[in-house]
C-alpha cells in the first residue's frame, strides 16, 4: 500500500514526501527533473520506504511502463499529482509547455489510474484558475473561472478532467487550490528571483512591475500540513479547497524590501511600470479560506511571517548564510 507522488523532486513534492515518510507511509515518486533535482531528495533518498525514478509523465508509454511496474511491486493506493510546469511566463512564451507538463501529465495520470484501478487522487491546483477579479474576495465557488495565464488554463482543464474521472472511475479526488507557496528547497518564485538578481548586480534590484502587486503567501510547511489535513478530514467524493493565509497578503514592494534588508542592504530598488510583473500575472487576489477554516485547519504563519521565514531559508540556500 503506497502513496505515489508525481513531481516528487520539486519544491513541494520533496517536502510532501518527507512528511508522508515521517508519518510511516511508503512513498514512491516520479519526476523528469526538468525543474526538480535529485539534490532535493538527498535527505530521503536512502529511506527504506522511499523509491524514486526519472520518468517523463507526458510520454504515456514510458509512464505506463514505469507505473505498471511500480504497482506490481508495491500496489499504489493513491496518487498525489504535483508534476506541472511551475513557470508561468515560460507557459506564456510557449503554451505547449503547460499543455504538456500540466494538462497531459494529468490526463495520462488519470488514464493509468483507470487501467490500474487506483482509486484516489490529490491534485496541486492553483489560485490561477480564477483569473483576475480585482478586489473581489474569492471563495471556492466564485466565478466565472476565466484564467489569464496558460498556466491557469491548463490547471483548470486538469481540474475538469479529474472531476469527470470522479464520475466514472475514481472513488475520491482532492483539488487543492494553492496560493503562492514559499520555503525551501526553492526551485522558482519571487524571493529566489530577487536573490539571484542581487547576486548578479549587488547594487541594484530590478523589480518587475511597480511593486503594488498584492497576494497571499503560504509557507510550504503549512501547505503540506493543510493538504494532509484535508485528505484525512474531508468527506466529499470531490473535495476542493482554497488553501491560504487568512490575511490580505503582502505587496511585491514588501518582499523586495525584506530581501534587500537581508542580503544587500545597500542596494537600490528599481521598480517597473504597471501593476503586472509579467503577462498572465494576477496583480491582486484576495482568497477566502473559510471553507478550510470550518473544516478545522488554519495556517500557523500569516503572509508576512511566511515571507520573513522563507527569505532567511532561501538566503541560506542561495548564499549559504
Ligand atoms: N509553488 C507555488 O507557489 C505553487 C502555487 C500554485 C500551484 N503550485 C503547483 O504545485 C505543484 C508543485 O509546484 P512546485 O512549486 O513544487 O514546482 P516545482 O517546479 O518545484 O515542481 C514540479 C515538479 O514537476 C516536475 N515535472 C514537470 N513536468 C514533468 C513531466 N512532464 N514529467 C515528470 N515530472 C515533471 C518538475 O521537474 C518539478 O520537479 C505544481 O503542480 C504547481 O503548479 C505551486
Amino acid at each position: 500500500m503506497s502513496v505515489f507522488i508525481t513531481g516528487v523532486a520539486g519544491f513541494i513534492g520533496c517536502n510532501l514526501a518527507s512528511e508522508l515518510l515521517a508519518k510511516g507511509r511508503i512513498v514512491a515518486g516520479f519526476d523528469n527533473l526538468c525543474r526538480g533535482s535529485r539534490v532535493n531528495l538527498t535527505e530521503i533518498s536512502s529511506h527504506p520506504n522511499f523509491s524514486f525514478e526519472v520518468v517523463d509523465l507526458s510520454d504515456i508509454d514510458a509512464y505506463r511502463h514505469a507505473l505498471h511496474d511500480l504497482h506490481r511491486r508495491q500496489p499504489v493506493t493513491e496518487v498525489w499529482h504535483l508534476a506541472a510546469n511551475s513557470d508561468i511566463p515560460a507557459g506564456t512564451a510557449d503554451p505547449h509547455i503547460d499543455y504538456r507538463d500540466t494538462f497531459m501529465t494529468t490526463f495520462n495520470t488519470l488514464v493509468l489510474m483507470r487501467e490500474l484501478g487506483i482509486p484516489v487522487i490529490a491534485f496541486a491546483s492553483s489560485s490561477a484558475i480564477y483569473g483576475d477579479h480585482g478586489d473581489r474576495p474569492l471563495n471556492e465557488d466564485s466565478g466565472p473561472l476565466l484564467p489569464i495565464s496558460n498556466y491557469g488554463a491548463m490547471k483548470l482543464a486538469a481540474e475538469a478532467a479529474i472531476s469527470a474521472a470522479c464520475e466514472s472511475h475514481l472513488e475520491a479526488a482532492y483539488l487543492f487550490r494553492f496560493p503562492n507557496v514559499i520555503g525551501v528547497p526553492a526551485t522558482h518564485g519571487v524571493i529566489q528571483d530577487f536573490m539571484r538578481k542581487l547576486r548578479e548586480t549587488p547594487g541594484n534590484l530590478d523589480v518587475l512591475g511597480d511593486g503594488s502587486q498584492q497576494k497571499g503567501y503560504l509557507h510550504v510547511t503549512d501547505l503540506v500540513d493543510a493538504m494532509l489535513f484535508i485528505r484525512e478530514t474531508a468527506t466529499d467524493k470531490l473535495s476542493y479547497f482554497n488553501i491560504g493565509a487568512s490575511d490580505k497578503g503582502v505587496t511585491v514592494r514588501y518582499i523586495a524590501e525584506t530581501v534587500r534588508a537581508h542580503v544587500a542592504p545597500e542596494a537600490t530598488l528599481s521598480f517597473g511600470q504597471g501593476n503586472k510583473g509579467w503577462v498572465g500575472d494576477v496583480p491582486k487576489f484576495t482568497y477566502l479560506t473559510e471553507k478550510l477554516s470550518l473544516l478545522g485547519w488554519n495556517p500557523r504563519l500569516g503572509s508576512e511571517q511566511a515571507i520573513r521565514r522563507a527569505v532567511k531559508e532561501i538566503a541560506r540556500q542561495e548564499f549559504g548564510s
